[in-house]
């Protein structure tokens, strides 16, 4: 039988309404405009289309949004905290959102954890990271795991219980998406794997719910192929990467685990959009604090 689609990019617009009445909310009712400012460091033309579509969807809601630039050869640590250090002290703006990746030379925990913990709408800074790992919502869950959420929920994906596999170690991605499914938020039994995990296929083979997140050559064309999937199981794949100009691939080999598969994401067009939507759930709640309230509610 073959696997039900995840559409990210449908839920994303079914929720979108949902988005906008709580930004006029805010606008209406506290006269005060949602405002992100990304940072973003080199040229890579991956982070740009990334920072694009979140400007993109920031000014679809009515949020404003601008980008700071900062070449790669002026992009010290010092730099970058003294850019950081300015966000944080401006009211006016109310996330900030540091693109990753970023050079190795810089000192990337002491940049996260100088972003001012009400605007670290990417979870990423110490005292951010202290919500999920104690198994509770926290100020902010990180993007890509509150998107990878918000999918399963919407889709009805069992997952109290249920054994999850989670593939990659990233702060935005794989680490917190481990966590929190085995966390007291979702009570999955998680395997965590990564670059030195022996016996790879036969651990995915055992997963209710295959979580990918690497986005990297691993030598294969795919990391993961019908053979290393469950029947029936979900298969969420946040693994992109450019293989070429302006074609993009997932780890997961779409047309092959679709047919085994009980749930399978579209790639592009599943976690990606779903990303993007959860950073803008993030930015209201972020604004949403600023101004002493709790964090907006969903359908989903
Ligand atoms: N690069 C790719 N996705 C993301 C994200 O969600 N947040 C940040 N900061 N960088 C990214």
């Amino acid at each position: 039988m073959a696997a039900i689609i995840m559409d990210g990019r449908a839920l994303s617009a079914h929720l979108m309404p949902e988005l906008r009445a709580h930004v006029d909310e805010l606008k209406r009712g506290f006269g005060c405009t949602p405002s992100l400012t990304a940072i973003l460091v080199g040229d890579d033309p991956a982070s740009r289309q990334y920072v694009k579509n979140k400007q993109r969807v920031a000014g679809e809601l009515g949020c404003d949004s601008r980008t700071v630039r900062m070449p790669s050869a002026d992009a010290t640590t010092g730099a970058l905290l003294k850019v950081i250090e300015e966000l944080n002290a401006d009211a006016r703006v109310n996330a900030i959102l540091l693109q990753l990746p970023i050079p190795d030379s810089l000192d990337r925990f002491r940049l996260f954890d100088a972003i001012a913990p009400e605007k670290d709408l990417d979870a990423i800074g110490a005292s951010s990271v202290g919500g999920f790992y104690r198994g509770q919502w926290g100020r902010f869950i990180p993007c890509t795991p509150r998107g990878v959420l918000t999918l399963l929920d919407y889709y009805r994906v069992p997952v109290e219980g249920a054994r999850a596999v989670v593939i990659g170690r990233s702060d935005i991605a794989g680490k917190p998406t481990a966590l929190i499914l085995g966390g007291r938020l979702r009570n999955a039994t998680v395997t965590w794997c990564h670059r030195h995990t022996r016996d790879l296929a036969a651990i995915c083979r055992e997963a209710d719910i295959l979580i990918p997140c690497v986005g990297a050559d691993t030598g294969r064309p795919y990391l993961i192929t019908a053979d290393m999937v469950k029947p029936g199981a979900c298969v969420i794949d946040v693994g992109f990467r450019r293989v070429g100009p302006g074609i993009f691939i997932g780890d997961v080999d779409f047309e092959a685990v679709k047919e085994v598969a009980g749930w399978i994401t579209l790639n592009p067009g599943g976690t990606g959009p779903m990303t993007v939507l959860a950073l803008m759930q993030n930015l209201i709640d972020a604004t949403r604090y600023q101004l002493g309230l709790d964090r907006a509610a969903y359908s989903v």
